[in-house]
This record gives C-alpha cells, sequence and structure tokens, in this order.
C-alpha cells in the first residue's frame, strides 16, 4: 500500500508573513495524504516548527547541493537540511534543470547526495512539448531516471519519490489529461525495477482541487507535486482531501 503524498512547492515566492498566514489558515484535519511543504530556504525553520509533532506534516527543500561541504558559495548541504528536520528535497526540478543548467548526470548525484544523509529526494522528471510533439516522452524520462540508476544499487528507489511532470503542463494551465499521465506513471514504475510497486509516483504541472479527483482516480497516480496552486492554503488543502 502505498500511501498518497502532496507536496508543495512554493519555488520563489511569499514571504514570513505568507508562510505564518498559510499556516494559520491550512486546515490539516480530513487530510489522509501526508504533506509536504518545500518552501524557500529561510523558511523552512518556520515550517520546520509549524511541522513539529504533526505526523502527518512534513517540511522539504527545494534544492540541495551535491557536495558535503566545503568551499561553494551559495549552496546548501543535506546535512544542514537535515539540522532543520527537513524530511524531503526535490531534484531535478524542470526549472533547475532548464534555468539553472542542471544535467540528469548532476541530477543524480543531488539525489545521491540526500539519500546517502538520510533525506528522500522527490526526483522529477518530464518532457518538454517539443519532446512529446516528436512521441520522445518516454525515451527522455527513461533517460532522466537512468541517469539516477546508473549511480545507485538498484533498491535506491525505494526511499525516493518521483514525480512525473511535463514540462509543458507546468505553472501553464495545461494539465496532461489523467489518462496521458497515467500511462507515464506506469511506464515510470516499470522502470523502476523490482521496487517500483513500493515507490510513491507523484503527478505535477497544473494541479488544481477541479483536476485533482481525475488525476487521482489513475491507479499509478500516487499524489501530486503543487506549484502555483500551493499558495492558496484552502485551494491546497483541497487538493490534500482529493487525494484520500
Ligand atoms: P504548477 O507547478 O503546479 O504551478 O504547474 C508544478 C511544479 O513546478 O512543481
Amino acid at each position: 500500500m502505498r500511501i498518497p503524498l502532496v507536496a508543495a512547492n512554493w519555488k520563489m515566492n511569499g514571504n514570513k508573513a505568507f508562510a505564518e498566514r498559510f499556516f494559520s489558515d491550512f486546515d490539516l484535519q480530513a487530510i489522509a495524504a501526508q504533506v509536504v511543504v518545500c518552501p524557500p530556504f529561510p523558511y523552512i525553520p518556520l515550517v520546520a516548527q509549524v511541522a513539529e509533532n504533526k505526523e502527518r506534516l512534513s517540511v522539504g527543500a527545494q534544492n540541495l547541493s551535491q557536495e558535503s561541504s566545503g568551499a561553494y558559495t551559495g549552496e546548501v548541504s543535506a546535512e544542514m537540511l537535515l539540522d532543520w528536520n527537513v524530511r524531503y528535497v526535490i531534484v531535478g526540478h524542470s526549472e533547475r534543470r532548464s534555468l539553472y543548467g542542471e544535467t540528469s548526470e548532476l541530477v543524480a548525484r543531488k539525489f545521491v547526495a540526500a539519500q546517502k544523509a538520510g533525506l528522500i529526494p522527490i526526483l522529477c522528471v518530464g518532457e518538454t512539448l517539443q519532446e512529446r510533439e516528436q512521441g520522445r516522452t518516454l525515451e527522455v524520462v527513461a533517460s532522466q531516471l537512468k541517469a539516477v540508476g546508473d549511480i545507485t544499487e538498484s533498491d535506491a528507489w525505494e526511499g525516493s519519490v518521483v514525480a512525473y511532470e511535463p514540462v509543458w503542463a507546468i505553472g501553464t494551465g495545461k494539465t496532461a489529461t489523467p489518462e496521458e499521465a497515467q500511462d507515464v506513471h506506469q511506464f515510470i514504475r516499470g522502470e523502476l525495477g523490482d521496487v517500483g510497486n513500493k515507490v510513491q509516483i507523484l503527478y505535477g504541472g497544473s494541479v488544481k482541487s477541479a483536476n485533482a479527483d481525475a488525476l487521482f482516480a489513475q491507479a499509478d497516480i500516487d499524489g501530486a507535486l503543487v506549484g502555483g496552486a500551493s499558495l492558496d492554503a484552502n485551494e491546497f488543502a483541497a487538493i490534500c482531501r482529493a487525494v484520500g
């Protein structure tokens, strides 16, 4: 049985007052899913404090360094995140890949750094619109997964989360249809090998309360990674409730 998981990716949005207001509005009651909130780094302690002693709420980070310490100005290590009770960390978000030049090989090293320290990586994979139109979706996703598979043991997927986020659906208001998403999720599960059935695979890309039910009804969609809609506490809670 895979526990449903819904993660909020606030990206570089909000401020201290926003974070405080979010949690005064966010109602964990009636939410059965595991909820992860990934704020910008400076607000991690604030979210961690709210999450303390709440079994179903965890704090996540949006990125980490592949290195453990040293002269890497501006970087944050897995150990530093653990100091603040961070449990999850997003690696390979498409914005990191496209805006900051993160290659699949670098993302794989970040995945390993996170896992080695005891964090749960949320590995984002997904194709661009052009790649989809060229019929290359599965090939692209497979190669993004393979980069991790190449430098980890076959059971490393256990204790990780995968998020399928078609790039063309992120922040655009366009969502993959539930069937399109399910096809890719099923493919990903197969690529994860023997432990595939234990891995939570999230869908990301313009998830809202209005489309959440249909997405979550699919057999291989175990939750969501939510960007824009996670900035509204009530809307985000509604998405969390939809997953059961
Ligand atoms: P979106 O972002 O929900 O705003 O499309 C999802 C993501 O980037 O993780």
